[in-house]
């Protein structure tokens, strides 16, 4: 893109950001004019600096973080050793250098054909002080690293708390740019709504499992020093002929805090954190009625203290609403199960991924149509965004359902990630910042008002 034509794009764009509150919302709906051609960026080469592994034969690499327990006060480290299990332990601390506490990792391998994992450590740590640095280290005496984190302040309702929001990242330059403008942002832990590495889409090996590895390292910068809190996408799944354990590779690598929040499966939880009460759904397990995933999420909505935690956000991959042409439909067997559930509880907001675009809708509700229907506005109703464009091979979406449905406040397919950042118990500034520009552009944001607490 040449320089006049970015500048007019900027120009065009600044025109059509939309700075409004709920009460003043956009209820024309937004398509941004720039019409992005469509391209595809190839995956990195797997020698590319940007999965270069640590120097050192065993070295800790891939190292990531999550939330452990229900609200805040553990987090589960886990990283990969490539040649042999090697110290199981991590050393931590509140001083740099300085380790005066200690917890040992659990350790396992997989294999898929004829690859085999690295030494896969996951190493939960409880007890942790709220809004702590905490440093910690990994590896042995020879190939020891480094990092640290902030644990997020104690569970309450008028705790601000930044979350970023990225998806469908895998890892081409494109992903490369959403994270390095990640870095730059203000966010405290990620909310990630799926599909990571796309080894699944490789044939030549079939679901090249190196390539969870370079995705591991890719991440790292980040995954190492906050939280990324995980969904399931539909490139999880990873199953093929020879291969048929759904999730095989994400199950082993990502750990959940699930059992905290009573499910019975890593692919679907809760965790508090902050002033927000965070639900994951996983769209591709069973979700009917009456499933483990429906009985669960049944019974979690009811557990929700907005006194307590006043934001309410739901995580799933596949987006419920979605003005794209991409993947249209795909998301309505799950929307006539839990869209009235999510109104009955007011759900905030609900974040997903899957649609290789940005959109943001009004408040709608679909709930009492026995087929497709016009959605009507819903003051009770989520505010539905759909961040999935994180940066991945398979490239945008750019071709959109026209006119644009009245449910649909704002849409554009440029790669990009978003940020919530809660205020307090009745305010958060919703932002989404495309790659194209620099960080603290703001390409699409709201004031979003909390749907139970007013005041
Ligand atoms: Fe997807």
């Amino acid at each position: 893109m040449g320089f006049s034509k970015l500048r007019l794009y900027s120009w065009v764009t600044a025109l059509l950001i939309c700075l409004s509150t709920e009460n003043l919302s956009c209820n024309a709906g937004i398509t941004s004019s720039y019409i992005r051609p469509d391209f595809f960026s190839s995956d990195l080469p797997l020698d590319s600096p940007y999965f270069a592994v640590p120097p050192g034969d065993n070295a800790p690499q891939q190292v990531h973080i999550t939330q452990g327990d229900s609200d805040g006060k553990a987090v589960t480290i886990s990283w990969i050793t490539p040649k042999a299990a090697g110290s199981s332990q991590v050393l931590y601390g509140t001083s740099p250098n300085a380790y005066t506490q200690s917890s040992n990792s659990t350790v396992s391998t997989y294999s898929y054909f004829t690859y085999t994992s690295g030494y896969i450590h996951h190493c939960l740590i409880k007890g942790l002080q709220p809004a702590t640095t905490y440093y910690y280290k990994l590896g042995d005496d020879t190939y020891s690293r480094e990092f640290s984190f902030v644990t997020p302040p104690g569970v309450g309702p008028n705790v601000p708390y930044t979350f970023g929001i990225l998806g469908d990242l895998g890892q081409t330059s494109d992903t490369v740019t959403t994270l390095q403008h990640y870095l730059k942002s203000q966010g405290q832990a990620v909310l990630y709504l799926g599909d990571l590495s796309y080894a699944d889409t490789y044939i030549f090996p079939l679901h090249d499992q190196r390539r969870w590895d370079a995705w591991g390292n890719l991440v790292e910068n980040s995954t190492a020093y906050q939280s990324w809190i995980w969904s399931a996408g539909n490139h999880e799944v990873d199953t093929t002929i020879g291969e048929d354990e759904p999730f095989k590779p994400f199950l082993n690598r990502y750990w959940t805090p699930y059992a905290s929040s009573a499910s019975t499966s890593q692919l679907w939880y809760s965790v508090q954190r902050a002033s927000a009460y965070i639900i994951v759904l996983s769209s591709y397990s069973d979700y009917s009625a009456d499933s483990p995933q429906w009985i669960w999420l049944e019974k979690e909505l009811a557990k929700v203290d907005r006194t307590t935690t006043p934001w309410l956000i739901v995580v799933m991959h596949c987006p419920l609403y979605n003005s794209n042409e991409s993947h249209q439909g795909e998301g309505d067997a799950m929307r006539a199960l839990f869209e009235q559930w999510f109104i009955q509880y007011k759900v905030d907001i609900v974040l997903a991924g899957h649609v290789h675009a940005y959109e943001r809708t009004n408040r709608i509700s679909s709930v009492g149509c026995s087929s497709a229907c016009t959605p009507v506005p819903n003051d009770s109703a989520p505010i539905y965004l759909n961040i999935g464009d994180g940066g991945n091979r398979e490239g945008l979406s750019t071709s959109y359902i026209n006119p644009q449905p009245a449910y649909s406040a704002y849409r554009e397919a440029s790669f990009g990630h978003a940020i919530l950042d809660i205020k307090n118990r009745t305010h958060a500034f919703w932002s989404w910042h495309r790659n194209q520009d620099g960080e603290p552009v703001i390409g699409d944001s709201l004031w979003i008002t909390n749907r139970v607490i007013k005041s």
